[in-house]
């Protein structure tokens, strides 16, 4: 009789791996393992050939880059998207990916099931569950690690009684997780939130002290509420997301250290670097503060911290995202121009921008020569603004 199908979201790792063993023997699968590259520069031939020494029946290796940065990091941009204020969500965008991926994988081969390696602690399973339901109400979800919680040396036992490869590079202390948008670093002394993290936790910024003295300007182009060029010149979003993180990297810019509200309730100490996504949002807010009127920014400051939660809590694809995604659109029909941003020893400072049809209007603003403006009309706004408040002083002989 032949057996039913599951796709593994694979990243090659351990955990994974052991995983494709244990659905197999345990669960009684064909793994399939799926891997979704969002920019962490692993061999994709590798890939497939460890999956299948650790027992897959057949492993999916796709190059999704561009589609992370068009679909995921572009769309947090124009949210401005930082959860609690500083985290730009790297991990969180690309489980929606890696899900939408699975799902595709588990229909071309047939499968009934689909299975990740989070574990019970994490906002990763959530997201991972809520996705796949989201997409594919049918198809059944298993997370062997969050039923199990098997130890890392139980893992290392279970590989080698099993003939299973395991990475044979020293284990990084911390565990790691990256893509286009960021890097998360997590465990070892990074759990103690009173002491800074250690040089070695870092590999995409540099520190303060080795970062140049000389600062770097650079000047990023937005068409209709996305980043197009770098000092003028085209890029797509992957050379362009690369580009500016390797500047800002290269001068310590991105680094984040956050006392974080998992959704399953455990308060953690969170150590990224997202070179990239901090020097982006900061440009991209600039321009939208230019070309768009207040009261829009106003509204769209409350949808964009919404947008980020429900990045942050796993319900990409859900109705209110897709609406709040509509707004955003809308709104950056005319996000156009240029913003100067000048990157020195950790820092980020916007220093000029420039706009074909910028709501600033030098006439009207003005201090100087040229005033436009028409200062009596004043009078008569001030008057109709304050009209309550005046009434409510007069009835009450003033407000104490
Ligand atoms: N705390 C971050 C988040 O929830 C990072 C998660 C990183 N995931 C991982 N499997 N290492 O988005």
């Amino acid at each position: 009789m032949s057996r039913n199908k599951i796709v593994l979201a694979y990243s090659g790792g351990l955990d994974t791996s052991i995983l494709v063993r244990i659905l197999t023997e345990d669960y009684g699968y064909d793994v399939i393992g799926c891997h979704a590259d969002v920019g962490e520069s692993k061999d994709h031939e590798k890939l497939k050939a460890k999956a299948r020494q650790a027992g897959a029946v057949a492993c999916e290796v796709v190059d999704a880059k561009e589609e992370f940065a068009r679909d995921f990091c572009f769309p947090a941009l124009q949210a401005n998207a930082l959860y609690q204020g500083v985290y730009p969500l790297s991990a969180a965008l690309s489980r929606p990916l890696i899900a939408r991926h699975l799902v595709a994988a588990a229909r071309k081969h047939g499968a009934t099931a689909v299975a990740h390696g989070a574990t019970g602690k994490g906002n990763d399973q959530v997201r991972f569950d809520f996705a796949v339901k989201g997409m594919a109400p049918d198809l059944k979800i298993l997370a062997p690690q969050r039923e199990r919680n098997i130890s890392r040396d139980a893992a290392m036992a279970y590989a080698e009684k099993h003939g299973i490869e395991v990475p044979t590079s020293k284990k990084s202390p911390f565990s790691i997780d990256e893509n286009l948008w960021g890097r998360s670093i997590e465990g070892g002394v990074l759990e103690d939130p009173s002491q800074e993290p250690p040089e070695a936790a870092f590999a995409w910024t540099k520190s303060f002290a080795d970062a140049p003295n000389e600062p770097a300007v650079l000047k990023i182009g937005f068409e209709k509420g996305l980043p197009v060029s770098v000092d003028g010149k085209k890029l797509s979003p992957v050379a362009l997301i690369t580009k500016v993180g390797k500047i800002a990297g290269d001068n310590g810019v991105g680094r984040i250290d956050l006392m974080e509200d998992r959704v399953v309730g455990i308060k953690s100490r969170e150590t990224y670097e997202c070179p990239a996504a901090v020097v982006l949002i900061t440009a991209h807010q600039d321009l939208e503060r230019f070309t768009t009127l207040g009261d829009s920014l106003r509204m769209k400051a409350t949808l964009d911290k919404r947008y980020s939660e429900i990045i942050y809590d796993g319900f990409w694809y859900s109705p209110l995202r897709l609406a709040l995604q509509a707004f955003n659109d809308e709104h950056a029909k005319t996000i156009e121009g240029e913003v100067t941003l000048k990157l020195c020893k950790g820092s980020v400072r916007v220093i000029g921008r420039t706009a074909k049809h910028g709501i600033y209007n030098h006439a009207l603003a003005t201090y100087g020569e040229g005033d436009k403006f028409d200062h009596r009309a004043a009078e008569g706004f001030i008057q109709l603004l304050g009209l309550q408040l005046y009434e409510f002083s007069r009835q009450h002989g003033g407000v104490k």
